[in-house]
């Protein structure tokens, strides 16, 4: 049992991401298509590679995709296709995955950190204001912005471009967490400059091992990403023309995601109307997750707020019934100890610290059954009582 599996009443385990549900759904096709892999050989930068990367550009109806190994490595891949140098600052929210911050300082330039909007934990566009004055004050020069798509909800994306356009500043989206989810009617991975998502097995759409991936219309920035993901490999294979990294992603893993990308669309279904329940079941007891009109969301979680609540206490009395949780970020960027040194937006990030003392995440995943959720949502009023 996985350390996130804890046991029902009936013996079967609650997940807090049940990946083995899916398993069983893709049974040998899954085998099958790995199979084929280790028969024919080519390991590295296969014919599914090259398959799936055509499949994700018509999956969000984007002009390029490049598969990488890992969505830190998308990141920073992106970062060096934008030139990022020292001296340079980044705005990047602090309510998020350490990755986004990061990749930032790889290249010796800062990132500042920002606040997040109350309602949906993505970035606050007035506090990459705050953040651009920040950076010109310490006579860095802004250059980026990295919007992420918290828990699978796409950021505020109208305001952040109009303040990147304002600012001449390029926008790299961490849709880390929000593959497949849509922004007024447009997908993740058509918003930004470069967009970067990461395959991670618990992610929405995950491989299973590392895996991530680039998106872009820029036939420049996509030209120059495909020789940065090989070492900055020139036209002749031998003469490198660039500094870049060895960052493909494994013949294997496009395979696993080839499959699963087959049944994703009809998983982000399961998750939406999983989500819609648990807000119907839970929105008068506990602040429930918000999604704007013009936007869907992935769910990569479902994360609920504690307000003036015990959260530690909240969490155990909800382990104990055997219903596993996470609590995602309980400390932001810029309370942690190797990023405690940059620089803040403004007077402080009060939001964020907020959040990180009341979030709490709920199981999410395609296959929790309506007699699995009620359970959870029984524990979750009972705990809260
Ligand atoms: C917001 C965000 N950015 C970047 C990453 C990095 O992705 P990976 O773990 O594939 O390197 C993650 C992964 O958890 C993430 O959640």
């Amino acid at each position: 049992m996985s350390d996130t599996a804890l046991r029902d009443d009936a013996g079967a385990p609650i997940e807090f991401i049940d990946l083995g549900a899916q398993r069983r759904r893709l049974g040998r096709r899954i085998d099958d298509a790995i199979l084929r892999v280790v028969d024919h050989g080519k390991y590295i930068m296969g014919p599914e590679v090259a398959a799936i990367e055509k499949d994700l550009a018509g999956f969000c109806g984007v002009k390029h995709v490049l598969s990488c190994a890992n969505g830190t490595d998308a990141l920073g891949l992106a970062l060096m296709a934008q030139s990022i140098e020292p001296g340079q600052a980044v705005l990047v929210p602090s309510f998020t995955f350490a990755a986004t911050a990061e990749v930032v300082a790889w290249f010796d330039a800062v990132p500042i950190f920002v606040d997040v909007l109350e309602d949906t934990f993505n970035i606050e566009p007035a506090s990459i204001e705050a953040g651009i004055a920040t950076a010109k004050h310490l006579g860095l020069i802004p250059a980026g912005i990295i919007p992420v798509d918290l828990f699978g909800l796409p950021a505020n994306y109208d305001e952040i471009l109009a303040i990147a356009a304002a600012h001449r500043l390029w926008v790299i989206c961490d849709a880390a967490q929000s593959f497949g989810a849509c922004y007024k009617g447009c997908r993740v991975g058509t918003l930004g400059d470069i967009t970067t998502t990461s395959f991670f097995p618990a992610k929405p759409l995950g491989c299973y091992g590392d895996g991530g991936a680039i998106f872009t219309d820029h036939d420049d920035a996509a030209a120059v990403l495909k020789s940065l993901r090989a070492h900055g490999q020139g036209s002749d294979k031998y003469d490198n023309v660039r500094i870049g990294m060895n960052a493909r992603l494994d013949t294997i893993q496009a395979a696993v995601l080839s499959e699963k990308l087959a049944i994703f669309a009809d998983e982000i279904e399961a998750r939406n109307r999983i989500a819609a329940r648990y807000g119907a079941l839970l929105s008068d007891i506990v602040e429930v997750p918000n999604v704007p009109a013009a936007s869907t969301s992935v769910w990569a979680q479902y994360t609920v707020r504690l307000a003036g609540r015990e959260r530690d206490t909240i969490a155990a009395k909800l382990k104990a019934s055997d219903i596993p949780t996470a609590v995602y970020y309980a400390k932001p960027l810029h309370q942690q100890t190797a990023y405690r040194a940059y620089p803040t937006a403004g007077n402080g990030l009060p939001v964020s610290d907020r959040l990180a003392a009341e979030v709490l995440s709920l199981p999410m995943h395609p296959y929790l059954d309506n007699p699995t959720q009620d359970r959870i949502v029984e524990a979750v009023r009972e705990a809260l009582q």
